[in-house]
């Protein structure tokens, strides 16, 4: 079965056919920039650019950047504040007249490593983070998704919340070293251990190509994993989650 996947992020909106048996993309992705109002009617239409583009019909996966609670968005994270309970699925369904399941991006993403890459077969506690515009996490217990775990919200120094010491957007703009950036990401995980204490930590998002590179900073407990799927892994994820809709919902 194929079925378009959607990635969303604060920079970038993303798609692609995806072939729900392996896991792998059958087309190229095609991505258009988030628009920069981030407003809710401003990103549908994006929306449904995409969909167009791949003169798509049928079910759609969509992982979003912000808490998605029965299809409703319950945070602004790196959008705009409009998107405060909008939901998001019936307003991407009636925008490209298909329809839509919206899980949060790094649940998707976890989606992914768990159903097609390094997390298959992994039993307990299994925490996927998402490093990128913002940090996202997904937890996963024997397999299953424990929806709209929030990690990166954790309060850290003068910081609001930790995403905005280590988030990679952060690492590009104040044009850190993955020394200095890789010690930052050391802090936050040894936060993690110490607050969920998992089994396994799988990485990803763009960083997890560069993991040789910041890996001697990264000394906590429990082992952590680069995601291999890469960038990739949230649009494989998105369509993943149209197979599991009820079991993503809380
Ligand atoms: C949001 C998360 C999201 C992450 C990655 C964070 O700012 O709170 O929900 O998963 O960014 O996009």
């Amino acid at each position: 079965m194929e079925v378009l996947g959607i990635d969303i992020g604060g920079s970038g909106m993303k798609g692609a056919l995806v072939n729900l048996e392996t896991g792998e993309l059958t087309t190229e992705r095609y991505r258009i920039s988030t628009p920069a109002s981030r407003k809710p009617e401003d990103m549908a239409n994006v929306f449904k650019q995409i969909v167009e583009h791949f003169n798509y019909s049928g079910p759609i996966g969509c992982g979003f950047p912000t808490i998605i609670k029965h299809g409703v968005c319950k945070s602004v994270s790196n959008l705009n504040k409009a998107w405060i309970n909008v939901n998001a699925e019936q307003l991407f369904s009636k925008a490209s007249g298909n329809p839509v399941t919206v899980i949060n991006d790094a649940d998707a993403a976890g989606y992914a490593v768990m159903h097609y890459g390094i997390g298959k077969d992994e039993q307990g506690l299994v925490i996927m983070i998402t490093v990128g515009t913002g940090i996202g996490s997904g937890a996963f217990f024997n397999g299953k998704l424990i929806p709209n775990f929030e990690l990166g919200q954790i309060p850290y120094k003068k910081y609001k919340k930790i995403e905005h010491y280590t988030a990679d957007s952060i690492r590009k703009k104040e044009d850190l070293s993955f020394k200095v950036w890789g010690k930052r990401l050391n802090t936050f995980l040894e936060l993690v251990d110490t607050i969920v204490c998992p089994d396994l930590i799988i990485l990803g998002g763009g960083v997890s190509k560069y993991y040789d590179q910041y890996e001697k900073h990264i000394n906590i407990e429990t082992s952590v994993k680069p995601a291999k799927l890469g960038n990739h892994a949230g649009i494989i994820g998105a369509a993943a989650a149209v197979l599991d809709k009820n079991s993503t919902k809380n």
